[in-house]
């Protein structure tokens, strides 16, 4: 019994700050921002919009497009990189607000954190299904719910312009259930740390803003992804031939480039959002499937990569045959 995705669902701040804005700010010029990362425009939370108020906007309407009310979900995990507060998580706010009665709890792996969610919910749903099995019941359980959702404008120094036209808030979820065809749903998955590497991205403790060390995130962010994807890729008896989408994290186009020349998966075969969302974090890949989904690029049928990467290091990446509505 696999896991599959049967709905989706984003919610993004009103407010954007485009490269305009940043010019203003900091002393940098769109085409610099343009040429170096493929950012045009991010969003910015409202002053009352959280991670959890995103996340559950997000949560709400992926639970509509599965046709699905609050009472049908069995768990909910959320991936955050800027939760709420410290404890409780951001996850027992989303439960709250969405009336869900389920258990509820926070992944934090950054960048890969909608990932590794997935992988987290795959489990739990192989758990449930063999438990039941064991016990001579029918395989099957409710669905779960995975949100991706941040607010990293609230960590950026809006005064750093080597961070600050990066990053943008927004949230992604994603309804997952058991799948229905044997050889669909999540096929393979590939997780990965490397802790020795905190002090390349990370908010040291006790202060208030992100610090990164840019040149040094990119070269091994192009690393990790070419092996984390070859790996799942490998663990799905697959070659990047088959893969019909790629979803990557939304960080740097230039990544995404050097990643697709590596692997030898074509730009049109790539979801690139980034230019309108810059990088939202744990929110980015289950934002750009959700637009996928709904420019008509996953119907039923395809293979489906998705690779993510960020502070730890950590990386992340599966691989999914998407299955048609029922
Ligand atoms: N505008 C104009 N000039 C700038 C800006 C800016 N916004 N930012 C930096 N510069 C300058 C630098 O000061 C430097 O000037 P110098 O040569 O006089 O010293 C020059 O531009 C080149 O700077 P680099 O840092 O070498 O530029 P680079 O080409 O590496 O691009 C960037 C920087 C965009 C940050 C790139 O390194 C990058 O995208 N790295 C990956 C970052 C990333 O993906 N982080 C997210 C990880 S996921 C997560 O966990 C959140």
């Amino acid at each position: 019994m696999g896991l599959t995705i049967t709905g989706l669902g984003t919610a993004i701040p009103e407010q954007r700050l485009t490269n305009a804005d940043l010019e203003r700010m900091v002393d940098t010029s769109d085409a610099w921002i343009v040429e170096r990362t493929g950012i045009r425009e991010r969003r910015v939370a409202a002053p009352d919009e959280t991670s959890a108020t995103l996340g559950t906007d997000a949560a709400a309407a992926a639970l509509k497009d599965a046709g699905l009310t609050p009472d049908d979900i069995g768990l909910l995990v959320v991936a955050t990189t800027t939760p709420v507060q410290l404890f409780p998580s951001t996850a027992v706010r989303i439960q709250d607000s969405l009336g869900l009665r389920c258990g509820a709890f926070d992944v934090m792996a950054a960048c890969s954190g909608f990932v590794y969610g997935l992988v987290t919910a795959a489990g739990m749903m192989t758990v449930d299904a063999g438990l039941k099995a064991a016990s001579g019941g029918q395989p099957g359980g409710r669905p779960f719910l995975v949100v991706g959702t941040e607010t990293l404008t609230r960590v950026v120094d809006p005064t750093d312009r080597s961070t600050c036209i990066l990053f943008g808030d927004g949230a992604g979820a994603a309804v997952v259930d058991h799948s229905v065809e044997a050889d669909g749903g999540l096929l393979s998955w590939d997780l990965g740390s490397d802790g020795s590497l905190v002090s390349l991205l990370e908010v040291p403790p006790g202060e208030r803003w992100l610090r990164m060390e840019g040149k040094e995130v990119f070269r091994r962010a192009v690393r990790v992804v070419v092996e984390s994807s070859s790996t799942a890729l490998q663990k799905a008896g697959m070659t990047p031939e088959d893969v019909d989408l790629f979803v990557p994290h939304q960080a740097n186009v230039r990544i995404i480039d050097a990643v697709c020349s590596r692997i030898g998966i074509p730009l049109d075969r790539t979801v690139v959002n980034l230019d309108r969302y810059g990088n939202t974090s744990a929110a980015s890949i289950p934002l750009a499937l959700a637009e996928a989904a709904e420019a008509g690029r996953l119907t039923g049928g395809e293979v489906v990569l998705i690779s993510g990467f960020g502070a730890g290091m950590t990386w992340a990446s599966a691989v999914l045959r998407w299955e048609p509505r029922q």
